[in-house]
């Protein structure tokens, strides 16, 4: 099955809630998700049964991977349970989870019992009050650092740390992270400041190019290119020549991967989205609770996926310049 631009479907990523325990001034700014804000009710979340039974359907179209996200998805009751169904479904390759890392540490021994395979831990610096801002003054640094131990210790390896990295905000931080990280056996990816959403108060000047912090590393740790973006990959590879293991630069803005890109993303609401920078969802929800067979649900994700032409990243300046933008999902309720 492919799309437009010839691209196939091979990864699902899940949002299980849109609900999160920090509020990241560039996702949830505190201003604005306050107490009174309305996310999803529980009775319009996808049940487990429902996500299973889409997932299936997904399987037999070429989706082999997986991934869980939020908001915060450990906040999800009874997350276990999910990732218990899906790792026994036949076809998946990987089956991954996002998190913020905040109730890692608690979760990590289930999480690996049920059979989660791989982990990605958001951290955006090690500096303990940069990371209270940019936590929007949720987030402990110990308790993130604590749960990254506790899922080495209970046997994942190769975790990935993503940092989103703003100019003028965490920018003095880089090496810190890179020198902790690097030998740990788990690797470091910094991430271009994106405009997704619409109340992230995006602009470019807050964006640093990923060249200029490969750079930067480089003159500390020589690094070398690995690996291509070729599969569908979000991620520039890097190895430290000195054998300390890799780091990898995520470079939506400068250096677009659109074309290659062959995510699919379904929110907690049981809305399908053909690209992070989506202004509308296909909803699956509906006809799933109506009563739709498995064939029907299976030709309308077949319908969407081959008439399919996102590339927002390769758009971006484009778009940006038009004068009516129509708004665009939040990152929070799919999960990045
Ligand atoms: P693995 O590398 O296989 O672990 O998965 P991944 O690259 O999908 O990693 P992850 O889920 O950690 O995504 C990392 C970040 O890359 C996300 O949080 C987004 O910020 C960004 N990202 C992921 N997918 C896309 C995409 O399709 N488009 C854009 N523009 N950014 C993306
Ligand atoms: N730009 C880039 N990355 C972002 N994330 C959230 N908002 C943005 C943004 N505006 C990242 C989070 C997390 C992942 C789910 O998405 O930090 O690593
Ligand atoms: Fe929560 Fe992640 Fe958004 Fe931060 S970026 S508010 S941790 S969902
Ligand atoms: Fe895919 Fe859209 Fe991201 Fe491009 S901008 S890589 S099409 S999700």
């Amino acid at each position: 099955m492919r799309d437009q631009f010839n691209r196939p479907l091979h990864d699902l990523r899940i949002s299980v809630l849109d609900r999160c325990n920090f509020r990241c001034p560039y996702c949830m700014p505190a201003e604005q998700f306050h107490h009174t804000y309305e996310f999803f009710k529980t009775n319009e979340w996808l049940s487990f049964e429902e996500i299973e039974r889409l997932a299936r359907i997904f399987v037999s179209l070429g989706v082999k991977k997986l991934r869980l996200t939020g908001g915060e998805p450990l906040l999800r009751p009874d997350i276990d349970q999910i990732i218990q169904r899906l790792s026994t479904l036949e076809g998946i390759d990987d089956l991954a989870l996002t998190t913020n890392g905040a109730l890692l540490a608690l979760w990590a021994p289930k999480l690996k019992a049920v059979g989660l395979q791989r982990l990605t831990v958001s951290l955006d610096t090690l500096d303990r009050e940069i990371f209270s801002h940019m936590s929007g003054g949720r987030g402990h640094l110990e308790e993130v650092l604590e749960g990254i131990q506790a899922a080495q210790a209970v046997g994942f390896k190769s975790i990935k740390i993503n940092t989103v990295l703003q100019r003028g905000v965490n920018d003095h931080t880089i090496l810190d992270l890179v020198q902790h990280f690097r030998g740990s056996g788990h690797t470091l990816r910094f991430i271009e400041y994106m405009d997704v959403g619409n109340q992230n108060g995006w602009d470019y000047q807050y964006v640093i190019p990923s060249q200029e912090i490969v750079g930067m590393i480089n003159k500390r740790f020589p690094l070398e290119r690995i690996g291509g973006t070729e599969g569908g990959e979000t991620s520039e590879r890097y190895r430290y020549k000195d054998g300390a293991g890799e780091i990898g630069f995520i470079s939506s803005v400068t250096h677009a991967f659109c074309g290659t890109c062959n995510r699919l993303r379904l929110s907690a609401d049981g809305k399908m989205y053909t690209c992070l920078f989506a202004t509308h969802g296909i909803d699956l929800r509906a006809p799933l609770r109506a009563g739709a067979g498995d064939a029907s649900l299976k030709d309308l994700i077949r319908t969407t996926w081959t008439q399919r032409q996102d590339h927002y990243s390769e758009l971006r300046l484009q778009i940006r310049q038009q004068k009516y933008q129509e708004p665009k999902v939040e990152m929070y309720r799919i999960g990045g």
